[in-house]
């Protein structure tokens, strides 16, 4: 093949983009929904950039249909949501609030009339608060509370929604939320990490159950990781064992129980120092590990790792391979260190050879298990124009290159069966406010008002051909 031929996709290729239920909805205090912890995050000092909330966010509980209707514009054929847990069960437990269910239903027939399927995230993170009141994730009672907050979901959504996704990236929940603190509930304890990613598997393990029971046999269901890519810095045996020490950490602790059924044995020892895993109960790892549909994968960028060096830049991870630290507190085994290259505005480096060793790795662990790209995408500090265009070629540019490396994952033998573009709207960037912009749609945060970027129509003409340029 040359460089200079379209790469075409198969024909059937879901072509989406993704949000999260408190990264855009807003009416945060409407219709019964209750604090969740990132609404007590945010509103605590210093914890969040400039103090900002996703009080209105894109504003997107009202707006939705706006929304829905960019998206046919941009003829997108899926869309990854999440739905917000504290406004469907306001307490986290007991009965569902009907006005909760009312929206996200709407909101699926309204993506059905125009022909855009619907994909549910269940928990993109934003816990009921009463939930952490009562210790959170670190909690086995969590666990089972996600069970039956599934089956509501399940049950009231079933119907119309086809594609299911337990959790988005387990890892930022427990690592970024109970160990390095930089994200909700902000808490830093060690061995409260292990525990509330534990109680994620098993609230997967739990829900995939509880949704099997109640979505028609037709309903796809799988889970959203994001694995770190990890590259030693050097061949050194010592950076060779640091990469190896965060895949556990990061990967593995996931990928193993969910996919293969076990934890891996190096992570049990590397963690021994940090706790007895007296929280893994007999048939724990059988009940996480259930048949999955597909496997949705979010990338960003690689990670360049290393033994610890005692240098100064050490920085903490933020969950996509950034950083210098390992991502708790109490292990500082590992440093991650800046690649060379283009950057986006978050600072990640531009690399798709990453997402592509990703998409390889997973293949060639299971196979036969389909894989979805449920993320991918830049912020960059776009700016409007006098005219009200906004150019952002950068992002062009990464998605093409991300594109080109899914397309030759494809052509590799590679079951992909879609990509999800984060994200449609410039959003809530978690402990970054608003001041990253990750959308394909340019959303002004004091109007609120849309405007479908240069990316926006570039990735439309992609998806509507199903080619990628030249
Ligand atoms: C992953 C998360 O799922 C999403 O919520 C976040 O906005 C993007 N990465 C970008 O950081």
């Amino acid at each position: 093949m040359t460089e200079k031929q379209p790469r075409v996709f198969p024909p059937d290729f879901l072509w989406g983009s993704a949000t999260a239920s408190y990264q855009i909805e807003g009416a945060a205090r409407e219709d019964g929904r209750t604090p969740s912890i990132w609404d007590t995050f945010s509103r605590t000092p210093g914890k969040v950039h400039a103090g900002d909330t996703g009080d209105v966010a894109c504003d997107h509980y009202h707006r939705w249909q706006e929304d829905v209707g960019l998206m046919a514009e941009l003829g997108l054929a899926a869309y990854r949501f999440s739905v917000s847990w504290s406004r469907v069960q306001p307490t986290g437990r007991g009965p569902a609030v009907q006005r909760g269910l009312d929206f996200y239903r709407a909101l699926a027939d309204g993506l059905l009339e125009r022909g855009i399927t619907p994909a549910i995230t269940l928990y993109h993170w934003d816990l009921p608060q009463d939930l952490e009141d009562s210790g959170g994730w670190p909690e086995r009672e969590t666990a089972e509370r996600f069970a039956e907050y599934a089956q509501i979901v399940g049950e009231a959504l079933g119907d119309r929604v086809a594609m299911w996704t337990t959790l988005n990236e387990p890892f930022c929940s427990a690592f970024l939320g109970y160990g390095s603190g930089v994200h909700a509930p902000g808490r830093t304890e060690p061995e409260s990490v292990l525990k509330a990613a534990h109680h994620l598997n098993l609230a997967h393990g739990l829900g995939v159950q509880a949704l099997r029971a109640a979505l028609p046999r037709n309903a796809e269901i799988g889970v959203t990781l994001n694995p770190v890519v990890a590259r030693p810095r050097t061949d050194a045996p010592a950076d060779v064992d640091a990469a190896r020490r965060i895949d556990a950490l990061q990967t593995r602790i996931f990928s193993g129980p969910l996919l293969h059924g076990s934890y891996p044995e190096d992570l049990r020892q590397d963690t021994a120092r940090v706790s007895d895993w007296s929280f893994l109960r007999a048939g724990d790892e059988a009940a996480i590990h259930q048949p999955l549909d597909f496997l949705g994968l979010n990338y960003y960028q690689p990670s360049v790792v290393s033994a610890p060096t005692g240098g100064s830049q050490a920085k903490r991870n933020d969950g996509h391979g950034s950083g210098t630290h390992s991502p708790w507190v109490g292990s500082e085994d590992v440093e991650f260190h800046l690649a060379p290259g283009e950057r986006t505005d978050m600072g990640w480096v531009v690399d798709p050879t990453g997402l592509y060793e990703l998409l390889q790795r997973f293949h060639s662990e299971l196979p036969n298990l389909p894989l979805y790209i449920t993320e991918n995408g830049a912020a960059f500090d776009d700016k409007m124009d006098a005219a009200g265009v906004v150019h952002d070629p950068e992002r062009i540019s990464y998605l093409h290159g991300h594109l080109d490396a899914v397309h030759r994952s494809i052509e590799q033998g590679v079951d992909i069966r879609g990509y999800f573009l984060w994200s449609l709207l410039d959003n809530f960037e978690w402990a970054y406010g608003y001041s990253k912009r990750f959308g394909v749609v340019h959303v002004d945060f004091d109007t609120l008002r849309r405007t479908p970027k240069a990316s926006a129509r570039w990735y439309a003409g992609v998806v509507g051909s199903g080619r990628l340029p030249a």
